[in-house]
């Protein structure tokens, strides 16, 4: 046996030392060979199919030479129910209902790689059985504006932070045979007129802030597919960025996969084809017949929809086609992933603030709770990110269940609900739970009603918030401020009952100005997936301690945001959305040129971003502008004691250590984060930057050593002189802590 054992082993080593260690996106060009032989036999008729929609979700293949469609699917938090072949419309399948996951902020909340990672494992299984390849997301733009109507799909403010959660969501993502189209590259940090503005940035700040989250997943995670993003950056529209496209994506990052512009986000045949996209979603305006017009008069080669062709193929070869028997078998939710959606969402809880009355004490008998964000679904709505949910346990539910026999709960609605913008025809009779105008003043016997309510139970829950009409895709908020009254509602409450905790439902921020001191007890509780009310009644009843972070800065008003204090932001930015334009019915009618007379009159705004790299905590730190809540921040129901750091330079890392000790009663999660500023620079820095996280369970009355590393190549700034990252040698300041305006230890390097 030994004999036999030895020369194979032998044989395992030498084989592995000989292998050219590929890196994740060399990995894509495995069968590069297989692939050139199947487009040597390739008309060019069924080459140029292969740039375009098929249908509304699918890219063609080439059915005689056996290569399958590529079927994508939204979106970044569940995969979306089947659409009719050509639009958006439900099909009608009734086993196509999935998990609805946390969404983007609320997973960003868990400041946890782990998660992300299952998150995706749990999103990539689902997509397989309904047979899709590839799925629109995770979407990882920069949170640039409170106000922003995606700010609820995308991650964080920092880049760091949201770098870390995109590479681990695209490789648990990939782990199981999907790939994701990573979204929405680049810049796409505003809804408003999405489809036309043209940003206007320093290379500085786009290298350092809002490629970053795409930078580690394509490169680290080897993401598949990118989505180039409806605007323009710095002149010219995403789908033909030769900058970004070209330069950075294949020439810098080693890009090996295909490009698929946003639907309706393809702009040109030339620009396309010269610059980067690989697949025009959705139509053939551009990447069909005049792809093969353009080679007939010479203004293109046929080895370039060669090249196009074969970066498709590579997604389609790393991607097994999901055999049509198999798909759409079962029904696409699985326990294990509604189990991991549970996870997510206990850990993504953030305590905002506890003068002591939560959890909720044993003596607490009678519960009110107030507010129709308590049992409105948050599942769908939203635009290309709404979930058709297998089920979701609203808040009341999840209460109730928690709360059982002995504890009574009541329940009033307390506001109306702003519904937003109807697509289809209003309803015979007006729903009288329902407000005409965002801003409707409280309704007075709503408000009557939940008083009476409040003033005889022990403890009031009002849940407030915003919806998914008001933070959407397709428009931006005008104010962070709460709807429909809210704000007098939970006065008159806190009035009637001081014994009282106000959870937030929402994606974004919300303005708490006067929530704040009418709330001794505030919770943001995010869109928070299929078991949100489960994991909120287990954090409120204090089966588990909150250990979510913010993701991004609650500003006290929005005026002390950046792009606000600077007037970038809504600056000259008013019209229509792109997206929203090309599905009209009316426009779907229109011919390709009518349409592109549509497009050319919309108005052609810029947003500047002149606040450079000084996007969320940047800004409030360096401007020393007080923030409602900081970045980072999150309470929890125990006290984490900070000691003994060890900080020093090895090889090309920064290491920190120290005890992290749980002084409480019950084992909670601390989210330590660690940040650096730097002493006597040459280079202009914010005050500080978030550089290495962790999340860590602690039992109560342990201490655990805690470690930490920071790249140094993470502490390079782009220098626009030389055009390249460069490291700064000198002194920096480490600062660990539980937040970034609550740091408890601090160290000095030199590097
Ligand atoms: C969105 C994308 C989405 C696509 C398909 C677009 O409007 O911007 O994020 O994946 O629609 O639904």
């Amino acid at each position: 046996m030994k004999r036999i054992l030895f020369p194979t082993l032998l044989l395992i080593v030498l084989a592995t030392a000989c292998t050219k260690p590929y890196s994740p996106q060399e990995k894509l060009t495995a069968n590069d060979a297989e692939i050139n032989a199947i487009i040597a036999q390739m008309t060019l008729e069924e080459k140029v199919e292969m740039l375009h929609s098929k249908t509304n979700m699918s890219s063609a293949g080439v059915e005689r030479l056996g290569i399958a469609d590529i079927n994508y699917a939204d979106g970044p938090f569940g995969i979306r129910e089947e659409g009719v072949p050509n639009g958006f419309q439900s099909a009608g399948w009734t086993l196509d209902s999935a998990t609805y996951f946390p969404t983007g902020s609320a997973l960003a909340a868990t400041w946890s790689e782990d998660l992300a990672y299952k998150y995706g494992t749990g999103m990539g299984r689902e997509a397989r059985l309904r047979g899709k390849d590839v799925i629109l997301g995770p979407a990882v733009n920069i949170q640039r504006l409170p106000v922003g109507g995606r700010t609820y799909e995308y991650l964080s403010e920092d880049p760091i932070l949201s770098a870390a959660l995109a590479l681990y969501y695209t490789k648990g993502v990939q782990d199981e045979g999907t790939a994701v189209c990573i979204k929405h590259f680049a810049v796409n940090n505003q809804e408003t007129n999405r489809g036309s503005v043209n940003v206007k940035i320093d290379e500085r700040t786009l290298r350092e802030i809002y490629l970053k989250p795409f930078e580690r997943a394509i490169i680290e995670g080897g993401a598949m597919s990118v989505m180039p993003a409806y605007n323009k950056v710095n002149g010219d529209y995403c789908s033909e960025n030769e900058h970004l496209l070209n330069e950075i994506l294949r020439g810098e990052w080693g890009f090996k996969g295909m490009t698929v512009s946003d639907w309706g986000g393809t702009h040109s045949t030339m620009g396309a084809m010269l610059h980067g996209l690989n697949v025009q979603m959705t139509g053939s305006n551009y990447l069909g017949q005049p792809v093969i017009d353009s080679i007939a008069t010479g203004a293109l080669t046929e080895e370039q929809v060669d090249e196009k062709v074969r970066q498709i193929l590579r997604v389609r070869y790393a991607i097994a086609p999901v055999p049509a028997d198999v798909a759409n078998t079962e029904m696409t939710s699985q326990p294990e992933s509604q189990r991991i959606a549970r996870e997510v969402a206990e850990k993504a809880i953030v305590l905002l603030k506890n003068e002591g009355i939560l959890p909720i004490k044993a003596e607490v008998k009678k519960i009110a709770v107030i507010g129709q964000n308590a049992v409105l679904k948050t599942q769908s709505g939203g635009m290309g990110a709404g979930v058709k949910a297998l089920y979701e346990i609203t808040p009341l539910e999840g209460i109730r269940t928690r709360a059982g026999e002995g504890i009574e709960v009541s329940y009033a609605p307390g506001y109306k609900n702003y519904p937003g913008f109807r697509w289809g025809p209003a309803p015979a009779e007006p729903n009288p739970l329902e407000a005409a105008a965002i801003d409707e003043p409280a309704d007075p016997e709503l408000l009557a009603e939940a008083v009476a309510l409040a003033s005889t139970a022990d403890l009031v829950i009002f849940f407030g918030g915003t919806n998914k009409s008001i933070e959407t895709e397709g428009s931006d908020r005008k104010d962070i401020k709460l709807p429909c009254g809210q704000e007098t509602l939970v006065q008159a409450l806190y009035e009637a009952n001081p014994n009282l905790v106000s959870v937030l439902i929402s994606g974004g921020p919300t303005d708490l100005q006067v929530l704040e001191p009418a709330s001794p007890a505030i919770v943001q509780g995010w869109w928070n997936g299929t078991e949100g009310g489960t994991a909120l009644a287990k954090v409120l009843f204090g089966d588990i301690a909150p250990s979510g972070k913010l993701p991004f800065t609650f500003p006290k008003k929005l005026e002390d945001s950046p792009a606000y204090a600077l007037g970038n932001f809504p600056g000259n930015n008013t019209g229509g959305d792109l997206f929203t334009l090309m599905f009209r019915p009316d426009v779907i009618k229109m011919t390709p040129a009518e349409r592109q007379a549509l497009i050319d009159a919309l108005p052609k705004p810029e947003s500047d971003y002149t606040e450079r790299f000084y996007v969320g905590y940047r800004w409030f730190d360096t401007q020393k502008v007080e923030p409602m809540y900081a970045f980072g921040h999150g309470l929890s129901y125990v006290i984490f004691d900070y000691d003994g750091i060890k900080a020093s330079v090895k090889g090309d890392k920064v290491k920190v250590s120290f005890q992290l000790t749980n002084e409480g009663e019950m084992e909670a999660d601390e989210v330590v984060q660690l940040y650096v500023q730097r002493l006597r620079s040459n280079v202009e820095w914010p005050e500080k930057e978030l550089k290495a996280f962790k999340r860590v369970s602690v039992k109560p009355g342990e201490t655990r050593k805690v470690s930490l590393e920071i790249p140094l190549a993470d502490l390079r700034y782009w220098n626009e002189e030389t055009n390249a990252w460069d490291l700064e040698h000198g002194q920096l300041r480490l600062l660990l802590g539980s937040a970034s305006d609550d740091l408890r230890l601090t160290a000095e390097v030199t590097i």
